[in-house]
């Protein structure tokens, strides 16, 4: 039920920092160790490759959760879309694991990807919300998102939850292989618990930034580097789905290589500065986006903020800056779907659940 919210996708968006509490609750046993079940422990040791099967947002969780388990884990890891892999495969390594998100698990295309992988005889964990679902019954394993029923069409709380998931898989995989952990993971989730309690607040300041930047644009765009990036396709992606405003994220570094073409008096152009190994690089193409005519609304973290920031985001460890990063621009989409009228929580032409290929 929504309960006093207007709208389901808001209720969930403030759902997550008590999500991430519970993810931190339920993997975690009394002495603050990690739970994964012994079997998913010893896949993850014996792959030589880890494939992840996703769609949508579940791919862009997929883009980071990739960068989390070869950080921590050093095992290898490939992102797909699934309605792409289903008929086109990479060469495939001796001993793949396959890893399936979805928030439903019962999208087609990943559904048609785990048969395929399934009759050709190789291990499937799926990382799912519903774990009676058809890819968690298919798959040899399940690790539930824990984050209660989603509804609204634009995939929010899975978002975070599944970055979580992923996380204290890919550090419960290092400690499998001998890889000591440089922080404590479950502290660190805690603080971007709270960091994610800190922007649920800030409602009014995004709303009066969603006026300011994306009230009357057909067109935005989102930049980043590195994790950046990665929120960047998301937040494109929540923003074009909900307002039907046509937005696409870029790496910062490609914008010259033809993205800058349409940059032009007043266009949108949201950059996010949470990495502080790319803090210098980003800042430069937000500038060269500046001095064409854009509009520059800069999302940073603290510790990197600069004077024109719009909005600076609470620190969080630099590995997990995505799950934090996304929740101003899930309240941007949200506001500029408002504003404009748009059904929020059931967009035109599309289904929760996107059960055909
Ligand atoms: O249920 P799934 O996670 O498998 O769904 C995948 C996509 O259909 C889904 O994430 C979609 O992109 C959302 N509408 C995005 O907000």
């Amino acid at each position: 039920e929504k309960g006093t919210y207007a709208h389901f996708m808001l209720k969930e968006i403030d759902e997550q920092p008590i999500v991430m509490r519970k993810i931190i609750k339920e993997y975690q046993d009394e002495h603050g160790d990690l739970i994964i079940n012994e079997s998913i422990r010893a896949a993850m040791k014996s792959c030589d490759r880890i494939y992840i099967i996703a769609a949508g947002t579940s791919y862009h969780a997929g883009l980071v959760g990739k960068n989390l388990i070869e950080k921590l884990a050093h095992i290898p890891v490939e992102v797909h879309v699934s309605s792409e892999f289903s008929y086109n495969m990479p060469l495939l390594s001796e001993n793949p694991l396959f890893i399936f998100i979805s928030q439903s698990g019962e999208t087609a295309d990943s559904r048609t990807v785990l048969v395929k992988i399934k009759e050709m005889g190789y291990p499937a964990l799926t990382i799912t919300n519903v774990p009676g679902s058809t890819l968690s019954r298919e798959a040899d394993y399940t690790l539930h998102l824990h984050a209660g029923p989603e509804i609204a069409v634009a995939s929010t709380k899975a978002y975070t939850a599944q970055i979580a998931v992923l996380a204290i898989l890919a550090a419960d995989s290092a400690q499998a292989r001998g890889y000591d952990l440089e922080f404590d993971l479950f502290q660190e989730l805690g603080i971007v618990a709270n960091a994610m309690d800190v922007l649920t607040a800030q409602k009014e300041e995004l709303e009066q930034l969603t006026r300011d930047y994306l009230e009357t644009t057909r067109n935005a765009f989102f930049i980043g580097r590195s994790m950046d990036y990665y929120v960047s396709l998301e937040g494109a992606l929540k923003l074009k789905e909900i307002s039907y405003i046509q937005a696409e994220g870029f790496a910062g570094g490609e914008l010259k290589h033809g993205t800058i073409a349409l940059i032009e008096k007043g266009t949108p152009v949201i950059g996010l500065a949470t990495q502080a190994n790319v803090n210098y690089s980003i800042r430069g193409n937000i500038q060269e986006v500046v001095a064409r005519g854009a509009n520059a609304l800069i999302i940073s973290m603290k510790g990197l903020e600069q004077d024109d920031d719009a909005f600076v985001i609470p620190a969080v460890h630099e590995l997990f800056t995505s799950l934090v990063a996304v929740i101003p621009l899930q309240i941007i989409a949200y506001y500029a779907a408002l504003h404009r009228g748009a059904d929020v929580d059931k967009p035109r032409n599309l289904a929760k659940s996107v059960t055909v290929e």
